[in-house]
């Protein structure tokens, strides 16, 4: 099972992967923690990510594609993985086919999170995210049962750098016009599928799991 997530900066694309990572028992691969969780450690990467990320803007292909591309080579995606951030561009996207065609692979969904922009801006100020695991919480929708601490790891959730109103509203016009054309490049390969992304957390679930049992 190789699923690729689309949607907007706060559809829900880490919250549903997670879902489906813990449910179907392939690993959950985000670029974005994966530049998180560089940034947390203060190496070079991450300190050069951060730049862009803190902006806005997407983080150069240089430093982005071979990153992922090698995460799944390793041994806990032989069955399969979701990728949740990455492709995010068509020159990713097409990176990414032909290192899967070298290997004799090719994914299998790419799901569409379909949330307007007018929802993104009030879900992203009320979301928290754990500094430690990832994990993703909202202060309204999913609150931690621990208040400011991580129900998984036990570590501090904090509102994310990029996610004041005015990075937001950067993040989404670059998500317009840099990642919604991989939802017709999908479209055309035959494996796009759409979720409504506005719907309760657990009916999204409930939709993703339907497409990939159908
Ligand atoms: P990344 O971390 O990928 O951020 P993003 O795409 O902007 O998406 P988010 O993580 O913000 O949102 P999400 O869709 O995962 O939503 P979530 O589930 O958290 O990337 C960050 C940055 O890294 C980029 O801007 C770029 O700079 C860089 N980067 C990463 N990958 C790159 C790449 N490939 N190339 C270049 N640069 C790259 O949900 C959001 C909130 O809503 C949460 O609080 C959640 O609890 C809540 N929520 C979720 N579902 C629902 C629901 N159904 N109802 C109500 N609330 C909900
Ligand atoms: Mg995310």
């Amino acid at each position: 099972m190789k699923i690729v997530m689309l949607g907007a900066p706060g559809a829900g694309k880490g919250t549903q992967a997670k879902m489906i990572a813990a449910k179907y028992q392939v690993p959950h691969i985000s670029s974005g923690d994966i530049f998180r969780a560089n940034i947390k450690n203060g190496t070079e990467l991450g300190k050069k990510a951060k730049e862009y990320m803190d902006q806005g803007l997407l983080v150069p292909d240089d430093l982005t594609v071979d990153l992922v591309i090698d995460r799944l080579s390793w041994e806990d995606c032989k069955n399969g993985y979701i990728l949740d951030g990455f492709p995010r561009t068509i020159p990713q996207a097409k990176t990414l086919d032909a290192a899967l065609e070298k290997i004799g692979e090719r994914l299998d969904f790419a799901l569409d999170v379909d949330v307007p922009d007018e929802n993104i801006v009030t879900r992203m100020s009320g979301r928290r995210a754990c500094v430690g695991c990832g994990a993703t919480y909202h202060i309204v929708y999913n609150p931690s049962k621990k208040g400011d601490i991580c129900e998984v790891c036990g570590d501090q959730l904090i509102l994310r750098d990029d996610d004041k109103p005015e990075t937001v509203q950067k993040r989404l016009s670059v998500y317009h016009e840099q990642t919604q054309p991989l939802i017709d490049y999908y479209a055309d390969q035959g494996i796009l599928k759409s979720v409504d992304g506005t719907r309760d957390m657990n009916d999204v679930f409930a939709a993703i799991a339907a497409i990939l049992e159908a």
